[in-house]
């Protein structure tokens, strides 16, 4: 059965981004009933958000013709979320004062506030008023949950923080909501993206990894309750509530893990570093010279193979990609590096949306379907928990 989102739309000039709040939600699988105020009507239309989510949208407390339930009530209690986006100043106030006067905040009173996503949209001012943010901060004590607004330019004309938080950050906090919180109180360390190793000061070796895969991961961990940093080398790839340490070259990244690595209790290794660097570097650009040019390379430290000898407590799991040999090779990096778990796949996962993976365990190799890679990282960390057992 699908899951019940009651997205609450308020009076805020944000309020037309619902449509693609609803829209990315209903896409997503659930079942979308919408409830706006009497403000929020003025702003975007409930036509638009009825085509969109196929359902009815109520405003009005008390002009249903049906009244042989209660609808505030039944709305409250048979949602598994309710989504207040945008939240305004003034819904979010009558919430943690107690005032129901409208559909919206009587269904509010009535509702369970671990249930309850507030994504504040305001001006600045509003946003930053002690009143407000005393507001908000009694909510959250009692067990309701906030998307904090962007910083950036507002409608009003000034900058600061009170934009809504983007839309594909607010369907993320959706979709963690509901995932199991199996790593709760855990801390989780990975690498990800394509190390630089330069020759002059504008030219470099790299390979073609977009980071894609490591950043998957570190969605999936927080989602699952984890406190994740995320050390990424040249991805423009953002993720929300996470660390991250963005580095260039081998050297960076490995000085940026190790440090991290002694508080860890999950290390994912899904850089693809360089194995190899220029033997000697250029402080200057190196000129054309009509001639033949060649480069010497020597090899570069092995990140995984230090953390390896540095893991205690940590669980380390290490990449294979390989076009030859994968399941030989990936077992010899297992052991010559002493890991504990490794990803095996093949070259093709490379800068690829799609991957297909073998998890291998010094006595287990368990296969894993092929999906795009933001779902492939649940796979990931839920067989990871199943094989550690
Ligand atoms: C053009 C315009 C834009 C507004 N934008 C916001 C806003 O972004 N956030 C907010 O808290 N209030 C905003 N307001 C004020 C609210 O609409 C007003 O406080 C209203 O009472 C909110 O009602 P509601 O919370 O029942 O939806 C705006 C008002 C106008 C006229």
């Amino acid at each position: 059965m699908k899951r019940k989102i009651l997205l609450g739309v308020t009076g805020s000039i944000a309020a037309y981004k619902s449509a693609e709040i609803a829209s990315g939600l209903t896409q997503a699988g659930y079942n979308v009933q919408v409830v706006m105020t009497a403000s929020a009507v003025k702003f975007i239309t409930p036509l638009t958000l009825e085509t969109i989510t196929k359902n009815k949208v109520y405003v009005d407390m008390f002009i249903d013709e049906d009244h042989t339930q209660v609808t505030h009530i039944t709305l409250a209690t048979e949602s598994d979320l309710i989504l207040i986006a945008p939240a305004t100043y003034n819904m979010i106030a009558k919430t943690a004062t107690g005032i129901a006067d409208n559909l919206l905040s009587a269904i509010l009173a009535a509702a369970n506030w671990d249930r309850v996503i507030f994504a504040p949209a305001m001006n600045a001012n509003m946003y930053h008023n002690p009143i407000n943010l005393q507001n908000i901060e009694k909510l959250q004590q009692h067990g309701c949950n906030f998307i904090e607004p962007d910083e950036g330019m507002l409608a009003c004309g000034t900058t600061g923080k009170g934009r809504l938080k983007n839309v594909p950050a607010i369907l993320e906090a959706v979709e963690g909501y509901f995932c199991e919180k199996i790593l709760t109180n855990r801390k989780v360390l990975i690498s990800a993206g394509a190390t630089r190793e330069y020759i002059d000061p504008i030219r470099f070796i790299s390979n073609t990894s977009t980071g894609l895969m490591g950043v998957s991961l570190a969605k999936a961990c927080r989602n699952m309750g984890a406190d994740v940093t995320l050390v990424l080398a040249n991805s423009p790839l953002e993720v929300n509530g996470v660390k991250i340490i963005r580095v260039d070259t081998v050297a960076q990244m490995r000085e940026e893990v190790i440090r991290e690595f002694k508080n860890t209790d999950y290390a994912f290794a899904a850089a693809a570093v360089s194995d190899y660097k220029p033997k000697a570097y250029s402080q200057s650009k190196i000129k054309k010279t009509g001639e033949a040019m060649s480069l010497e390379f020597e090899e570069n430290i092995d990140i995984l193979a230090e953390l390896g000898h540095l893991k205690q407590k940590q669980v380390l799991i290490g990449f294979a990609a390989e076009s030859d040999d994968l399941f030989k090779n990936a077992r010899t990096k297992l052991e010559k590096k002493s890991l504990d778990m490794i990803i095996a796949n093949n070259l093709s996962n490379f800068a690829a949306n799609d991957g297909k993976v073998w998890l291998i365990t010094s006595d287990k190799t368990v296969e894993l379907e092929k999906r795009p890679k933001e779902k492939l990282a649940y796979d990931i960390v839920r067989t990871i928990l199943k094989v550690g057992d």
